[in-house]
């Protein structure tokens, strides 16, 4: 569990926690405690993702694959105890967060990660191996499989904390575009960064025949989409009312720009 969590990766979900629990001024030993969920959910994913019955890597955060180095069923296992734990974070029994915000944070994260968000998301990407998908398959497989969980990351940082609905909608909206827009920027880089840079393997989408923004659009038109989405993401911020979002304004142009 250590050894798939406590070294390299972004850290963006957590980010992404803190930025809306600082947009809308939240309880933030709070917003640490879902960053840290957030962030062992995600770990987690990557350790099933990786597994011989899904991706097969052998490659991640520019280290050996939890099952490469552990074995298949340590992997599985320690897949599952970072998913048990992280809802452990999210009810400590003395930590000053009330029972209503430790319940919204839990279903919040529960959602965002089950079936109807990523483990959804990644059994229709498994399906999907092969296929040729329309535009709207493919974003509903992306929204599932990779965004559920940016825009709950969003979502718990607004749980810190008491926003109005307009600002709960417009970050709702922002978490949206960012999600979609992390997963078509990890399409991209599959093909345009080496595994130095990405710590991960480059080039497995069109390997194993997944259909990935770049497949559908080509490279120039997913780039552009990205844009798009970027200035979705800004659009949406400006209708929150919310006086500092430069953190989540800041977040999403690293979604969409960075280099791994
Ligand atoms: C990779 O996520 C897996 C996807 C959801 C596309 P990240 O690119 O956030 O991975 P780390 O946490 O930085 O390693
Ligand atoms: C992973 O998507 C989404 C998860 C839920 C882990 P990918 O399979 O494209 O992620 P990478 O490229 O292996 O990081
Ligand atoms: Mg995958
Ligand atoms: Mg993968
Ligand atoms: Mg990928």
């Amino acid at each position: 569990m250590r050894y798939a969590v406590l070294d390299g990766g972004k850290r963006l979900r957590p980010l992404l926690v803190l930025g809306a629990c600082e947009a809308v001024g939240g309880n933030q030993d709070a917003a640490l405690r879902a960053g840290c969920a957030v962030e062992l959910i995600h770990a987690y994913s990557l350790v099933h993702d990786d597994m011989p019955c899904m991706d097969n890597d052998v490659l991640r955060r520019g280290k050996p694959t939890v099952h490469v180095q552990f074995g298949e069923a340590t992997a599985l296992l320690a897949g599952d105890a970072l998913q048990a734990l992280a809802f452990e974070l999210l009810a400590p029994p003395d930590a000053g967060i009330s029972d209503r915000t430790q319940a919204r944070l839990c279903r919040l994260l529960a959602q965002a990660a089950g079936h109807a968000g990523m483990a959804g998301g990644q059994a229709i990407d498994l399906a999907a191996v092969g296929k040729a998908l329309s535009e709207a398959e493919l974003r509903q497989m992306h929204r599932l499989k990779t965004g559920a969980l940016l825009q709950a990351s969003v979502m718990m940082g607004a749980a810190c904390g008491e926003p109005d609905a307009r600002a709960l909608a417009g970050l709702l909206q922002y978490g949206a575009a960012v999600g979609l827009a992390f997963q078509v920027v990890d399409d991209i880089l599959d093909v345009t960064a080496d595994s130095a840079t990405l710590g991960k393997t480059a080039g497995k989408d069109a390997a194993q025949d997944k259909p990935t923004y770049v497949s559908l659009l080509g490279l120039q038109r997913a780039r552009s989409y990205a844009g798009e989405l970027l200035e979705q993401a800004r659009a949406a911020l400006q209708t929150t009312g919310l006086a500092d979002t430069r953190a989540l304004l800041a977040l999403a142009e690293m979604v969409v720009h960075r280099d791994n």
